[in-house]
């Protein structure tokens, strides 16, 4: 078995989708591994450990995918990279597929079998596959760094000889599993926290990290779960109430941090510019959302604003991918995590089990086919 680990095609992607360690793991399972030169140099992994833990180099993408029988990769491939491939391989990657349909439809003219990492049920038997968990972890701990570095004061209160300081005021809009860690990130930075979510089980979470829990409180929040876990779009009404306890918080703040997402619907749009414009100058807003349409009104995807009243509105993208080193060994665990279960340990083999519940929930194209059933429209 022949697995291919490409570099990155997309520039504004520094993960990787390997790293020694799952290598050594791979090596165990009697794989051979090969790793295009230079695919870990922007995560800070150099050819020369990989070669250590037993990976083949080769110079181009081209030579590295020939006759591979798997290829992981971060990112969805390509064109280009597809036409590297052998019919039939199998490509293990973050493949964003909702709203790129047409992309679908090509990696199954290619004749590949893909599998989507983030469509991995959340289950225990896949946590540790899970990497919307992996990445939107690191994520909301960058938020905070990212917050503290465009903010102009302190966070922790200090009180020096020169006088007192006073601790930064964060409010952390969202809390799934990036707005966790950004409220204990911010936290031991010393900050006075707040958080505010529509689901009702967030709040014992948010207070149980030290922060104070900020929200509308009446039967619709009640109900604002739903059975995966997830939020529910909810109604104008609610809308209005909670966008006038946020105005009066908002004004008062220091750093907001806002990570709210509804699977399937663009972001809800939390922060208004009459909000933004009641914020103190020098104020920071990290909008986590923004590659999905943004939480904060004038945040723009891979850019620093700057209002008029002197707010900036961070907008960073793939944040997880602004600590690549870490980013790529968690989702390369979580990439070997989900592969040796594709692998028949007696044939050294891939053997994928396709009426595997994880298999299922996962693989998007088979055999020429989009074969993922939220994807079908597209299997014509
Ligand atoms: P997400 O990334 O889909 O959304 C982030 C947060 O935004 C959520 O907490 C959501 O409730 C919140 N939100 C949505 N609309 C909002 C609004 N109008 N105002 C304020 N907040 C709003 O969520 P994530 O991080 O994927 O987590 C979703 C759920 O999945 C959580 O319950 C989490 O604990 C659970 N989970 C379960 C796992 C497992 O069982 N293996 C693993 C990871 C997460």
């Amino acid at each position: 078995m022949r697995i291919a680990v490409l570099t990155e095609s997309d520039p504004a992607e520094p993960r990787v989708a390997a790293v020694p360690e799952t290598i050594k793991k791979f090596k165990g399972l009697g794989a051979d591994v090969t790793i295009q030169s230079g695919a870990g140099l922007k995560a800070g992994v150099p050819d020369a450990d990989y070669e250590a833990a037993g990976a083949t180099i080769a110079a181009s993408a081209a030579e590295t995918a020939t006759d591979a029988d798997l290829i992981l990769k971060v990112r969805r491939p390509n064109e280009d990279e597809l036409k590297l491939l052998k019919t039939g391989a199998t490509v293990v990657a973050i493949m964003d597929p909702y709203g790129n349909e047409a992309a679908l439809k090509t990696m199954a003219d290619a004749g590949i079998s893909a599998f989507s990492m983030e469509l991995m049920p959340r289950i225990t038997r896949a946590q540790v596959m899970d990497v919307l968990s992996s990445q939107a972890n690191l994520a909301g701990y960058r938020a905070v760094i990212d917050g503290a570095a465009e903010y102009g004061r302190a966070m922790p209160m200090m009180m020096t000889a020169a006088g007192t300081v006073p601790a930064a005021r964060v409010f952390v809009m969202g809390v799934g599993v990036a707005g966790l860690q950004a409220i204990a990130t911010a936290r031991r930075m010393g900050a006075v926290v707040t958080a505010t979510d529509v689901r009702p089980a967030t709040k014992e979470q948010v207070e149980s990290l030290g922060a104070k829990f900020v929200a509308v409180e009446d039967d619709e929040f009640k109900q604002a779960e739903t059975s995966g876990g997830y939020a529910k779009e909810m109604s104008a009404e609610y809308q209005k109430k909670q966008a006038e306890l946020v105005a009066t918080h908002i004004a008062k703040q220091d750093i907001v941090i806002t990570t709210a997402l509804i699977p399937g619907r663009p972001a809800p749009k939390l922060v208004s510019e009459a909000m933004v414009a009641s914020m103190k100058p020098g104020s920071v807003l990290i909008d986590l959302a923004v590659e999905r349409g943004g939480n904060v009104a004038g945040a723009k995807a891979g850019e620093i604003v700057t209002t008029e009243n002197g707010v900036k509105i961070v907008g960073h993208v793939n944040v997880a991918g602004r600590l690549a080193a870490t980013a790529s060994s968690l989702y390369a665990r979580n990439l070997f995590a989900f592969v040796e279960t594709l692998i028949d340990k007696e044939s050294k083999a891939l053997a994928v089990k396709w009426d595997d519940e994880l298999v299922k929930a996962t693989n998007l194209t088979r055999d020429g086919q989009v074969v993922h059933p939220s994807f079908q429209s597209t299997a014509a």
